[in-house]
């Protein structure tokens, strides 16, 4: 008895779960099928909108009312083609520029070579190119219904440098009559060739029904139609620095001895050149003072001969039966001066006999090198 009772329960509680069921499946369909007429409408309205209005006009019209199915063709042109800027110049072709007289006899005539027009050679960067133009349907394979543009470097220029390299900025081009200006698809990146890339293009640059239409302006005086590639050779570069810094200095110590002190009457004095970690330096005195300095410190400086203005680091030195050290480290601060202090020590201190800085009537000054910050430049 219990058991049966169960049973019939069980198909109770079955039954209701199938009528949820049920009832939910139906609900979800009613409440999708507004948005699945949308995605349907919406395909429509984009293969539409390809064909018939264009991005060019939506580019140019930013003014009319930005209607949904024009920026819907844009968005979809661009995925099709990233990363590539779209964009109208009045400025011709650089490099290159084919003209056809007619646009629906070229598509025709190059049926018989693989639906393939093929410029005359000409030069860009001191290499030699053709530029490709895909005129009909599906070729290359996967281009639809788009006219495809190419370039292709000749690969003479890899014979004897079979591991050379080519890098190029791409543009191509289109001119659009009712506008007179070009139409561009622009590579942001260099593209590179090499021996086993010889070309590089744009599978997708138009679609073919603009050339097919005169009112879109791509076609026009009866037929015409006009393509461009402007190359830019982008070679590597052929100078270079290298910035190091020297901690290892070879001969780091120059003493420098300014004999007849008292006589010297000239606002500064520069020592001879000397070699210290391969770059040649200077000491300069001014034994009165410079600027602020003036009449009441001396003045000392190490001055690089070669006029390099990096970083450096140093002790600078006066010797008597003491000695005066400071350090200066850092870049010059003052351009003719080098690196150094205005007011080194007080005359009065130099001039105290009793610390025989001027013993003999000489001033002795010395520097030690610590470091300095190095720039070596190249050129190929
Ligand atoms: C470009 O073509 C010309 C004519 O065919 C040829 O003389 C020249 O060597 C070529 N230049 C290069 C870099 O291949
Ligand atoms: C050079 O290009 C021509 C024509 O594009 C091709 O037939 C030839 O095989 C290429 N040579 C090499 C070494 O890649
Ligand atoms: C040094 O400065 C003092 C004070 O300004 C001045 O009297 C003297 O003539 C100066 N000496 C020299 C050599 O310039």
């Amino acid at each position: 008895m219990y058991t049966e009772e169960k049973k019939q329960k069980n198909y109770g509680s079955i039954f209701i779960y199938c009528f949820f069921c049920f009832v939910l499946v139906v609900e979800v369909a009613r409440f999708a099928k507004p948005y699945y007429n949308d995605i349907q409408n919406l395909m429509e309205t984009e293969a539409e909108a390809v064909v018939e209005e264009g991005l060019f006009d939506v580019e140019l019209s930013g003014a009319r009312p930005c209607e949904f199915s024009n920026s819907r063709s844009a968005q979809n042109h661009q995925k099709l083609s990233i990363p590539i800027r779209q964009e109208i110049r009045a400025r011709p072709p650089t490099t290159y520029c084919v003209k056809f007289q007619s646009f629906a006899t070229m598509s025709n005539l190059v049926k018989s070579n693989g639906n393939m027009y093929e410029s005359r050679p000409f030069s860009a960067g001191g290499y030699n190119w053709t530029l490709l133009i895909y005129p009909n349907v599906n070729t290359p394979v996967g281009s639809g219904g788009y006219v495809s543009l190419y370039v292709k470097l000749d690969n003479s220029t890899f014979i004897d440098n079979p591991g050379g390299e080519v890098y190029a900025e791409i543009t191509f081009l289109t001119y659009k009559s009712t506008i007179d200006k070009y139409h561009i698809l622009k590579e942001t990146d260099a593209q590179r060739f090499h021996l086993f890339k010889q070309q590089f293009g744009q599978l997708n640059f138009l679609e073919i029904a603009y050339y097919q239409n005169a009112a879109h302006g791509f076609i026009f005086d009866g037929g015409q139609s006009v393509f461009g590639v402007d190359i830019l050779v982008t070679p590597p570069f052929k100078q270079w620095e290298v910035a190091s810094y020297e901690k290892n200095i070879q001969d780091p110590v120059y003493t420098w001895k300014l004999t007849k002190f008292s006589i010297r009457n000239l606002d500064s004095y520069t020592s001879d050149t000397f070699s210290s970690g391969g770059r040649n330096w200077k000491l300069k005195v001014y034994p009165n003072g410079t600027s602020s300095a003036a009449g009441n410190s001396l003045s000392l400086y190490l001055v690089s001969a070669s006029g390099e203005k990096g970083y450096v680091q140093a002790k600078l030195r006066v010797i008597g039966t003491t000695k005066v050290e400071k350090q200066v480290e850092g870049y010059p601060d003052a351009k003719e001066n080098g690196w150094g202090l205005e007011k080194y020590m007080p005359l009065a201190d130099l001039k105290d006999t009793s610390r025989g800085f001027l013993a003999g009537d000489a001033l002795k000054v010395e520097v030690e090198i610590l470091s300095f910050s190095k720039t070596d430049s190249f050129t190929k």
